[in-house]
């Protein structure tokens, strides 16, 4: 089998590239270890940018997302009993996101790539990449194949195989947080319009949405919480109490469908390709959620590597491809910041220092107070164009 660029892995990343490389006349295979209903189901954040919905709409990707999707002007910021708004709208120009479900960008991605008949190959196994050839192996129903192309795509995710493929020249920075978020998905109607990140002495809490009639909403627990500790009566219990509001608030409640455990992570390797082999996405990088960037990064590392092999293949230009690993660190970096300072400014960790506390305290006070402080953390929250 040959093609021209290789795409291990069928997340967000691995999709969207498969898609802006189809739009630029490049050809692909997209090799996923999963099935598509796994992939499909799988929940994850949801949150785009608006550069992200951008993309999505130059991938031609974008109906039912316009149609579904829940445009928001700005978020909640709850502590000491008291809601702050920060404006999106006003702080940044008239800018906004989108809650839509990652696995919903998926689906309507399988959805058009399925439907231009190119190839993308589910439950593939045994996928090991060759980065010098380059060419990548794997096992599909039954029959081994080796898929010989240009350019290897490590799109397959935080535990893929395209990282260890180059380990030996990459340098890890990471840190691991002493939390994890637990998170539900619920049939009842949201109880505010915008998302809610509340800060309080039992800990972090988080309520987003799906739809007008399912919520999604976390709950700051110990990294090896188990679940059978939550029944649903305490999980309701906690999240109340967690958005206490001075002159009362109550959520709405109803069934919990879905509940899962998330750890916190930040965690970049540098450099993000070596010989043919790119990497993008959660293989490169992980951000804790907090700052709700891991689909969006994911989806920006893919745009700077389709625009550099367009050139390759128009004119042989290698310079895009040369400073790729380059150019995205430098947004890598941004949103790791952003997402600590969100994660450190929110979290409660177990047995916090009283000095720190009192800095996260001052910290919150400052971004609902002061327009500059509300403005930086606006225009990274609805994505920085230029890094
Ligand atoms: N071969 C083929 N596919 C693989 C392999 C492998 N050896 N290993 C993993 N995969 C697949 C996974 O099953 C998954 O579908 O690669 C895909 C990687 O997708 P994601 O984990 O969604 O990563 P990415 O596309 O980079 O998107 C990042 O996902 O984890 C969230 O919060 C994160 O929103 C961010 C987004
Ligand atoms: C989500 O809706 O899943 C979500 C929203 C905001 C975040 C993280 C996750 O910061």
């Amino acid at each position: 089998m040959e093609t021209q660029v290789a795409i291990v892995g069928a997340g967000p990343a691995g999709l969207v590239l498969a898609r802006l490389l189809e739009l630029r006349g490049v050809s692909s295979v997209v090799l996923e270890a999963r099935s598509r209903e796994y992939v499909e189901q799988r929940v994850r954040a949801g949150v785009l940018e608006q550069r992200t919905v951008d993309c999505l709409d130059e991938a031609g990707v974008s109906e039912r997302l316009h149609e579904e999707g829940m445009v928001h002007h700005g978020i909640e910021l709850r502590f000491g009993g008291v809601g702050h708004r920060i404006d999106f709208n006003a702080l940044t120009g008239g800018k906004s996101i989108t809650v839509y479900g990652q696995q919903e960008v998926v689906k309507d991605l399988i959805a058009a790539r399925l439907e231009s008949e190119l190839p993308l190959l589910f439950e593939v196994s045994d996928v090991a990449v060759d980065v010098s050839r380059p060419s990548v192996s794997f096992t599909h129903e039954g029959r081994s194949v080796e898929l010989s192309c240009d350019v290897i795509a490590g799109c397959d995710g935080f535990h893929g195989v395209c990282r260890e493929a180059i380990a030996d020249v990459l340098t890890v920075y990471e840190r691991v947080y002493p939390f994890a978020w637990l998170g539900i998905l619920a049939r009842s109607k949201p109880s505010s319009e915008e998302l809610i990140y509340a800060n309080h002495a039992r800990g972090f809490a988080l309520h987003s949405m799906r739809s007008p009639s399912v919520t999604r909403s976390y709950l700051q627990c110990s990294p090896d919480e188990d679940l059978d500790d939550w029944p649903d009566a305490r999980i309701w219990e906690e999240l109340n109490a967690r958005f206490e509001l001075d002159g009362g608030f109550a959520l709405n409640e109803g069934e919990i469908f879905e509940k899962g455990v998330t750890p916190m992570r930040s965690f970049v390797v540098e450099p993000m390709q070596h010989e043919k082999l790119f990497l993008a996405g959660d293989a490169a990088h992980i951000v804790p959620p907090t700052g709700a960037k891991g689909m969006n990064l994911a989806i920006a590392d893919v745009e700077i590597l389709a625009s550099a092999l367009e050139s390759f293949y128009a004119s042989g230009d290698t310079s895009g491809l040369e400073s790729y690993s380059e150019h995205c660190l430098r947004r890598v970096w941004r949103v790791q910041h952003f997402s600590y300072f969100m994660t450190s400014m929110l979290h409660r960790p177990d047995g916090q220092d009283p000095f720190e506390a009192k800095l996260q305290h001052a910290q919150l006070e400052y971004v609902c107070r002061s327009e500059a402080a509300a403005k930086s953390l606006a225009e990274n929250y609805v994505g920085l164009h230029e890094v």
